[in-house]
């Protein structure tokens, strides 16, 4: 299964999320392929913020290796699911859809509404870190039983 996680600057959120469930799912033996991408372009080729680097690493996922990339049509074809962050991230994916095939492929990562964005909360990024573990666990369960 490839799966795409999406966030408005691929620095944040979306490579916590991409870090962590590719690492939960190899040590499940699980033949998944995750991947992350912003819906804006402004940091292409960079790498994830220092502060969710920290926390991810702070429970024993590393997401230092990752580069952004900016979310483009071209991903509805190779992946089976886009999840995205928040209602903006959404409206943007779906945006670029070209058929109702596409647009089901898009979710919403939480399925309690949008994860906070802690790009301008230093403090946000522990807690982020853990609820993207905790729905991470969650979503393996959800997509192998
Ligand atoms: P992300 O967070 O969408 O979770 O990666 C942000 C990263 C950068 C900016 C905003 C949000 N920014 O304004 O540069």
């Amino acid at each position: 299964m490839k799966i795409l996680m999406v966030c408005l600057g691929n620095i944040c959120r979306s490579p916590l999320a991409h870090g962590i469930l590719q690492q939960l799912a190899n040590q499940q033996k699980l033949n998944w392929k995750i991947s992350s991408a912003g819906t804006a372009n402004w940091h292409q080729g960079k790498s994830p913020d220092p502060r969710g680097i920290a926390a991810a690493k702070a429970l024993g996922y590393n997401i230092s290796n990752q580069k952004a990339q900016h979310f483009s049509a071209k991903f509805f074809a190779e992946y089976d699911l886009i999840f995205v962050m928040d209602q903006n991230n959404y409206t943007e994916v779906t945006r670029l859809a070209k058929s109702q095939a596409d647009i089901e492929k898009v979710k919403f990562f939480l399925d309690n509404g949008d994860l906070p964005d802690p790009y301008y909360n230093d403090e946000w990024f522990e807690p982020i870190c853990k609820q993207v573990e905790n729905r991470c666990k969650a979503l393996i369960n959800l997509y192998t039983t």
